[in-house]
């Protein structure tokens, strides 16, 4: 039996264009779109109509970078497939691809096993895997080949994080170059993890045991070496590089430098990155810790940088990094010691809604907002045009945005699973207000109808942005 529903009357946004036309979805995928009025557009009927006059149609966001459940310092990344996922599609979110991860000492596979387990019949939407891959050995540059032809098609790599996920720069090239032969991506952690830890420690002996000391020892500088090394490493291996969660103006400045060298290198920054500072980790009372990640948050003249390589196209995604953890009981374990606190910070459910504040704010234009949300990253990891855009064919992943209604960003209202919010109390015109995740209504005017187990685990072809 086929099933029919009918988006009327909204601005359809994609990465390309602007128009109010009408969608019309049959059995989980987009069937067709038609200026809205015309007779094609009368002709389409569905046994259900959501009305979007006044509103944004617009696809499901696509966050390449999550971390639901996370083993970190010894606790777990809070949010949980079930209600990560579910938080996700609150925020206009209908896919996201997590980092399964390699332990020292064994294989891919079992690492990409356990989170597979994790995850399955657990999430709310759509969800696929990047491999962290934490020791390079003859075995697993074997096991990224296979990897990649059943659809995990990028690989992190560290070099920070020192006898934890820490690469070498010997380790770093091999994977470099297996990646250049089977099409895999290498999404790289820039900054010169064994530099910081003798900075924390030099750090920590002087007494500095507070949060802000965090961003201190974390310099942009050793974001912008590492940054460097990366593209370099990747330009001797013949491989394209994605570096992740770039924040320092100097690391943007090595990327602009290579792109404009014609290397095949992209970057990806976070919306902590672009709204918040130095000065939050600066918070007393030890609330700073709410704001520890890696990268750390930059004092706010880098966000000029960052919002710059967004309109250039020196950085083309914004994912959140999303690895929340408590301030109660586990951002707590790092209290007298900075380096104990579990890195990460929660936003899966705000990206969409903040970076339309940045359109609001003009920072970016519409069709931007959806491209380096949607689009970008959906063609970056293989999932275009069945994720990232509206189109005949497409999955019918679609939020229908209300650009008008105002909304507070607050913990006490949001669907995370983490008992602070990094925006707490920000203001936010626009609301997500419907969420359908192929075709299903996962929110329905701002209730949630979606259930665990709807969101379907999505092999990836290889990098689509080169091509
Ligand atoms: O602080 C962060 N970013 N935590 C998550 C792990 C990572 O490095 O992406
Ligand atoms: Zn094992
Ligand atoms: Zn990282
Ligand atoms: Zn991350």
């Amino acid at each position: 039996m086929s099933s029919r529903t009918v988006i009327r009357g909204g601005l359809v946004i994609t990465a390309s264009d602007e128009i109010h036309a009408d969608v019309l979805i049959e059995d989980g995928r987009v069937a067709a779109l038609a200026a809205t009025g015309t007779p094609a557009a009368e002709a389409f009927t569905a046994e259900n109509v959501i009305d979007a006059s006044g509103k944004y149609v617009i696809p499901g966001g696509v966050d390449g970078h999550t971390h639901m459940e996370m083993p970190f310092g010894g606790t777990y990344a809070a949010d949980t497939f079930e209600t990560g996922t579910r938080a996700a599609a609150w925020g206009g979110t209908t896919t996201v691809v997590d980092f399964a991860i390699q332990s020292v000492g064994h294989s891919l596979r079992e690492g990409l096993d356990a989170w597979h387990a994790k995850a399955e019949g657990n999430c709310a939407i759509d969800y696929g895997f990047h491999m962290i891959v934490s020791d390079v050995n003859q075995e697993t540059l074997k096991e990224m080949d296979l990897l990649v032809e059943e659809g995990v098609t990028s690989f992190k790599q560290f070099m920070a994080y020192p006898g934890v996920f820490y690469s070498d720069d010997g380790q770093i090239l091999r994977a470099m170059q297996r990646a250049a032969e089977n099409g895999g991506l290498i999404m790289m952690h820039a900054e010169n993890g064994i530099a910081i830890d003798v900075l924390v420690e030099q750090a920590l002996a002087r007494g500095e045991t507070d949060p802000r000391f965090h961003g201190e020892v974390r310099k942009a500088l050793l974001e912008a070496e590492a940054t460097h090394r990366a593209i370099r490493l990747a330009q001797v291996a013949g491989a394209p590089l994605y570096v992740v969660h770039v924040s320092a103006t100097e690391a943007v400045a090595e990327l602009t430098r290579a792109r404009d060298e014609g290397l095949p290198v992209f970057g990806e920054t976070c919306p902590q990155y672009l709204f918040l500072s130095t000065d939050n980790l600066a918070e007393p009372d030890f609330e700073g810790a709410k704001y520890v990640c890696s990268t750390p948050l930059r004092p706010k003249e880098h966000q000029a940088a960052l919002w710059r390589g967004l309109r250039t196209n020196d950085l083309q995604v914004v994912s959140t990094d999303h690895c929340p953890f408590c301030f109660s009981g586990q951002k707590e374990l790092g209290r007298g010691d900075f380096s104990r606190i579990p890195n990460g910070m929660p936003g899966v459910e705000n990206r969409m809604d903040l970076l339309h504040q940045a359109v609001v704010d003009g920072h970016i234009g519409r069709r931007r907002w959806i491209e380096i949300a949607c689009a970008t990253p959906a063609r970056m990891f293989g999932l275009y045009p069945k994720k990232g855009t509206i189109a005949p064919g497409a999955d019918a992943d679609i939020v229908v945005y209300d650009p008008h209604t105002e909304q507070v960003i607050s913990a006490e209202t949001h669907h995370m699973n983490v008992d602070y919010s990094a925006y707490e109390g920000r203001r936010i015109t626009g609301r997500v207000e419907t969420v359908l995740s192929r075709g299903e209504p996962v929110v329905t005017e701002r209730e949630y109808t979606g259930r665990k187990g709807h969101g379907a685990y999505t092999p990836r072809a290889t990098c689509q942005y080169l091509t």
